[in-house]
């Protein structure tokens, strides 16, 4: 049975990122305070959240070591936010990316949080120092941003305000290691993260080898999914160059003369626009119409393949 004493971590917000952050917390044995401003999407979370979980259950992916029963029931919905962050040891912010409304809620909770709990944000791409700037309580604040779908891709980005403390970078790696998730220190911010701008670096190659017709899209696509994506699931590119010569200073010595040739050959930013979208956008509806039943289709196949992936990646003996 869940403990009635277990420490309480607060989501604000109830949407798509929201829900996730309080499955994962409630996997990890915290009492969660679900916070929205309407009543009709905490209702909706948490029903949404007990599909999730009960269907998790069946299927043998529920995280930590509680039945579904007992981590729903430590998950409540709450519209009273002063009366939620009472006492808690964490606050995880999710509302939409704005970043005034994000500034607003952070200056109300700042008014009315201890000097104890996390304040921590779940932005995709607003900078610390944007959100935080000029809060008394900013030593406790720091993003951490989760990667959609969160309960299968546990990689969360930490990303301090130039003035958070470092305790507080420390105690929240603690606490995502706790509930399973995969923390990295970003350790300075940096627009876009570190996650985008690898993701940006890729799609920008990728539009500019279709728009130059040297691949079509679908067959870029499978350049990723049947090609680096395979071995990226398991290792980075760093130990991608470690494992592919006799070590990185063998690979460097081996490689680089070539990589430097080949990078000097990218070319500008792209527009993403014009005939290059077309073309592309008409390759992607032709495996996945655009259409809310086919996206919606193909992102559960997604995630069950990426459940699956998870699962191989726990089974297998680290070295
Ligand atoms: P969403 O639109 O699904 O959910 C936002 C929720 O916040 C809604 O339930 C809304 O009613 C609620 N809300 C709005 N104002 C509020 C307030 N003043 N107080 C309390 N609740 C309020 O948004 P989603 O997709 O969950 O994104 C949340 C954050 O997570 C964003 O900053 C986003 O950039 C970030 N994020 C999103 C990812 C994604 O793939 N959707 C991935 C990683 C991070």
């Amino acid at each position: 049975m869940a403990s009635p004493a277990a420490d309480v971590v607060v989501i604000v917000g109830s949407g798509l990122i929201g829900r996730s952050w309080a499955m994962l917390f409630a996997s990890g044995g915290f009492r969660v305070k679900l916070c929205d401003i309407e009543q009709q999407q905490v209702t909706d979370a948490l029903e949404n959240i007990r599909k999730e979980m009960t269907f998790l259950e069946q299927s043998g992916s529920l995280k930590g070591s509680l039945g579904a029963q007992d981590q729903l029931s430590l998950i409540s919905g709450c519209l009273n936010i002063q009366e939620a962050v009472e006492g808690a040891l964490h606050i995880q912010e999710c509302v939409p990316e704005n970043l005034e409304l994000k500034k607003k809620i952070f200056a109300q909770l700042d008014q009315i949080i201890d000097d104890q709990v996390v304040l921590s944000s779940s932005t995709s791409c607003l900078l610390p120092s944007q959100l935080f700037a000029g809060l008394a309580h900013v030593q406790q604040c720091l993003v951490a941003h989760p990667v959609n779908p969160p309960y299968y891709v546990p990689l969360v980005e930490l990303v301090p305000h130039p003035e958070t403390a470092p305790a507080t970078v420390d105690r929240t790696h603690a606490l995502m290691r706790k509930i399973g998730q995969s923390p990295v220190r970003v350790l300075k911010e940096m627009d876009g993260f570190v996650l985008n701008r690898l993701q940006y670096a890729v799609i920008s190659e990728a539009w500019r080898l279709v728009e130059e017709g040297i691949v079509s899209p679908s067959d870029l696509d499978l350049v990723m999914s049947d090609g680096l994506g395979m071995r990226y699931a398991f290792i980075g590119p760093l130990e991608t160059m470690h494992l592919n010569a006799e070590g990185m200073l063998s690979y460097c010595d081996r490689y680089s003369e070539g990589m430097k040739r080949v990078l000097k050959t990218f070319g500008p930013i792209p527009e993403f626009s014009g005939a290059t979208v077309e073309k592309v956008n008409q390759a992607m509806c032709l495996k996945v119409p655009a259409d809310p039943e086919h996206l919606a289709a193909r992102r559960r196949w997604r995630d069950e393949c990426l459940q699956r992936l998870a699962k191989l990646k726990r089974q297998m003996p680290s070295q």
